[in-house]
């Protein structure tokens, strides 16, 4: 039987120096859209998609993530008494009482690779989702729930969120090779005229366990850090790995004007924006 998805590994170690001053005591996943943090969308779109247990990976000064989705006795029992229900509704939501968040530290910066593998007690030997908190998706269907679907109706398997990008930018990106949708190749931010295609990978996987064995055995890659690219590139030939055309619209938000364009798109579609 096909072990279900109920696990969900978010990297948010990284100093986010793009964004200082504004980062400078505030994790970068803090940022808000509108009114709701970076993290928030990515913990939601894997909450909607059956993921239960989030793990963080973190590293100094990124406590007030873990705070963020605690409860907050004080401000709820201020809005219960000034009758603020819709407020007080909001402030409930960010934490069901079915999810958990476990973390656990990333204590040297050596890479996504590094940071997925921190999580390897945690996540055990189950299949998993990792999502990175800077890809900003909306979607009708959360991409992590594309993934999830596309990893049932194949029987198992691993399966990575892929997008088309101009081939200037795949220096910027892990760009795959394809065999319809099943990924033959994959490497870690190529030179455009060394790129094998211009098909990219965004910040959402489904991986299976095996991946951890994988990550213990990759050496440094791209910019002199373990790549997770380069553990699920290892593993290609011995398991079935997926690529996910996702429906939706993606916001780099690890960049200002990805900032500022998801903020804008968000407003408008809440309406506060004409
Ligand atoms: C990471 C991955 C890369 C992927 C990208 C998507 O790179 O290493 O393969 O294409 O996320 O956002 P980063 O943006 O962290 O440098």
């Amino acid at each position: 039987m096909m072990k279900p998805v109920k696990k969900a590994v978010f990297p948010v170690a990284g100093l986010g120096t793009r964004f200082l001053p504004a980062t400078k005591v505030m994790p970068k996943e803090m940022l808000p859209v509108v009114d709701k943090p970076l993290i928030q969308y990515a913990v939601e779109e894997a909450y909607r998609a059956g993921i239960t247990e989030m793990i963080f990976v973190t590293s100094a000064n990124k406590r007030m993530l873990e705070d963020h989705f605690d409860k907050s006795p004080e401000l709820e029992r201020e809005l219960e008494a000034k009758g603020k229900t819709a407020l007080l509704e909001i402030a409930r939501s960010v934490a069901p009482s079915d999810m958990t968040i476990v973390a656990v530290r990333q204590s040297q910066p050596l890479g996504l690779g590094h940071a997925v593998l921190c999580a390897k007690q945690v996540v055990g030997d189950e299949p998993f989702a990792v999502i990175l908190p800077d890809d900003l998706i909306d979607a009708e269907v959360g991409v992590t729930e594309q993934l999830i679907r596309m990893r049932e109706k194949n029987g198992g398997g691993s399966v990575i969120a892929v997008q088309e990008v101009p081939r200037e930018d795949t220096n910027k990106y892990g760009i795959v090779s394809l065999d319809k949708d099943v990924i033959v190749g994959m490497v870690e931010k190529p030179n455009p005229s060394e790129a094998p295609s211009n098909c990219a990978v965004v910040g959402r996987y489904v991986l299976e366990s095996s991946v951890f064995d994988a990550l213990e055995n990759t050496e440094r890659g791209a910019g002199g850090e373990i790549q997770l690219t380069d553990a699920i590139a290892f593993g290609l030939n011995q398991k079935q790995t997926y690529a996910c055309r996702y429906v939706g619209l993606r916001f780099d938000c690890g960049s200002k004007v990805g900032l500022v364009n998801a903020t804008v798109h968000y407003a408008k579609k809440q309406g506060i924006l004409a």
